[in-house]
């Protein structure tokens, strides 16, 4: 198959990349020349782990490419993905749906065959009739079809995501652009048996934005229950295993911590509900979800306070792990921003160390002392406190810590570390959702 991604994004990149993989023929397009610049030199423009080396292997089967030729891209393609950003517009939380209507439009006035037309980036129920139209109206002969497909990929697990997924969501009811599409992904089904499942193209975009909303509700919901944990002294990481070894309920996503950050959590709730309003059917469990995280984010900076006695003024706290998660170098949304403006306000000092994060937090964060360390962030520092799981927190040398810290205190927000483990090394720890 030949297969054009219009977007190097993270969405469009990664997707490329594992198509070609796959053994179709791709080639990448991206507006931006110093980005395709840069691809052609093997420098990706975002952090995930494999990704590299997945490009340059499939560059070198002759398999991918990258242009900023639109129309060479897509000539003689079976499928035109779009893969373009739908960042939240400024103002009302909608979609901002330009940049997927203009690449729809350049396709349209570039088509050369009747290709499949597919909507890969994440946009509200609706969109791809509002492409359908620009496709009539701009290329009313061309025959193309225009399908959902969205994407479950998580950032630092992606590549591992698209190859191994629970399931392909594709939405159209034409046959032609069904069969296009069962051959684009038959490598899937052949090794990985992923299904491959065929909706109509509303109910497909649909699905995109439920699948990350309940995802969202299955997180504030043990993050909650954590709180009531820590109130009624139980533990939380034993009512989620608790709770999670029922199928019906699932283990995943039940990982109590500092609030749900990134790129699509905040955006695409947000996204959801302002579709819902808009066909006057309130979503109320995802209303109170978006609440209550926004809340939690700075009240895990309150809690830090009172661990250190209630009172951060002139106090110096050591951070650790400022992206939303790990294996990422993103900071939107990151839980981090609101934990160390609640500190700052307070009237502490923030030091702070993140393995790849540091370059994409700068510009955000003022007043933070960025090390080069874990130990040097923690030197002299009233409490130490761990907001991102990076797997090199696993394993600190909390003896060492404990005399490094001025105040022997760890705030573990992802609950990475046994409480008895805390203790031997000469720590006072204080976790989420974990009984005194
Ligand atoms: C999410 C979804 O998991 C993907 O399936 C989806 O494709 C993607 O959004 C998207 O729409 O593009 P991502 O935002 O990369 O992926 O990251 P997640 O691993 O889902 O984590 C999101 C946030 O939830 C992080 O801040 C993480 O720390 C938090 N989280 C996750 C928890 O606090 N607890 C958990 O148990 C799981």
């Amino acid at each position: 198959m030949r297969i054009a991604m219009i977007g190097t994004g993270y969405v469009g990149l990664v997707s490329g990349a594992c198509f070609s993989d796959f053994g179709h023929e791709v080639v990448c397009v991206d507006k931006d020349a110093r980005k395709i610049e840069l691809l052609h030199q093997n420098i990706m423009p975002i952090y995930e782990p494999g990704l590299a080396e997945l490009v340059a292997s499939n560059v070198k089967a002759r398999r991918l490419s990258f242009t900023t030729d639109l129309a060479a891209g897509i000539k003689d393609a079976d499928a035109i993905f779009i893969a373009v950003g739908t960042p939240s517009r400024r103002g009302d939380g909608h979609a901002d749906l330009s940049y997927v209507f203009a690449a729809a439009r350049e396709i349209a006035e570039n088509l050369t065959g009747s290709s499949v037309i597919v909507t890969k980036s994440t946009v509200p129920v609706g969109t791809g009739d509002e492409v359908e139209r620009i496709l009539a109206e701009v290329a009313p002969n061309s025959g193309a079809k225009v399908v959902s497909n969205p994407e479950f990929l998580r950032e630092g697990a992606a590549i591992e995501d698209f190859k191994r997924p629970d399931r392909v969501v594709v939405g159209t009811n034409d046959e032609g652009a069904r069969e296009v599409m069962r051959a684009i992904y038959r490598p899937l089904s052949l090794n990985q048996n992923a299904p491959v499942l065929f909706t109509g193209r509303r109910t497909s975009e649909l699905i995109k934005y439920a699948a990350n909303a309940f995802l969202a509700v299955k997180i504030t919901f043990i993050n909650e229950i954590a709180d009531l944990c820590e109130a009624v002294g139980a533990d939380v990481q034993e009512v989620s295993r608790g709770i999670g070894m029922d199928n019906r309920i699932g283990g995943k996503f039940l990982h109590a911590g500092p609030g749900y950050g990134g790129s699509c959590f905040p955006k695409d709730t947000l996204a959801l509900l302002k579709t819902a309003a808009d066909h006057e059917t309130p979503q109320r469990i995802v209303e109170a979800t978006v609440q209550v995280n926004d809340t939690r984010k700075r009240a895990m900076g309150r809690k830090v306070i009172k661990a250190m006695g209630g009172d951060a003024h002139g106090k110096t706290v050591a951070v650790l792990g400022l992206t939303f998660k790990p294996n990422t170098d993103d900071m939107r949304d990151a839980p981090s921003l609101s934990v160390i403006a609640a500190l700052q306000d307070a009237g502490a000092t923030v030091r702070a160390y993140d393995p790849e994060g540091v370059e994409q937090a700068k510009p955000m964060l003022s007043g933070v002392a960025f090390c080069d360390s874990p130990y040097v962030a923690a030197q002299d520092a009233d409490a130490l406190v761990i907001v991102t799981e990076w797997d090199e927190f696993r394993a600190l040398d909390l003896k060492r810590m404990a005399a490094t810290l001025k105040t022997p205190l760890l705030v573990d927000l992802r609950n990475i570390y046994p409480p008895a483990e805390a203790k031997r090394a000469g720590l006072t720890l204080v976790g989420v959702g974990k009984p005194k």
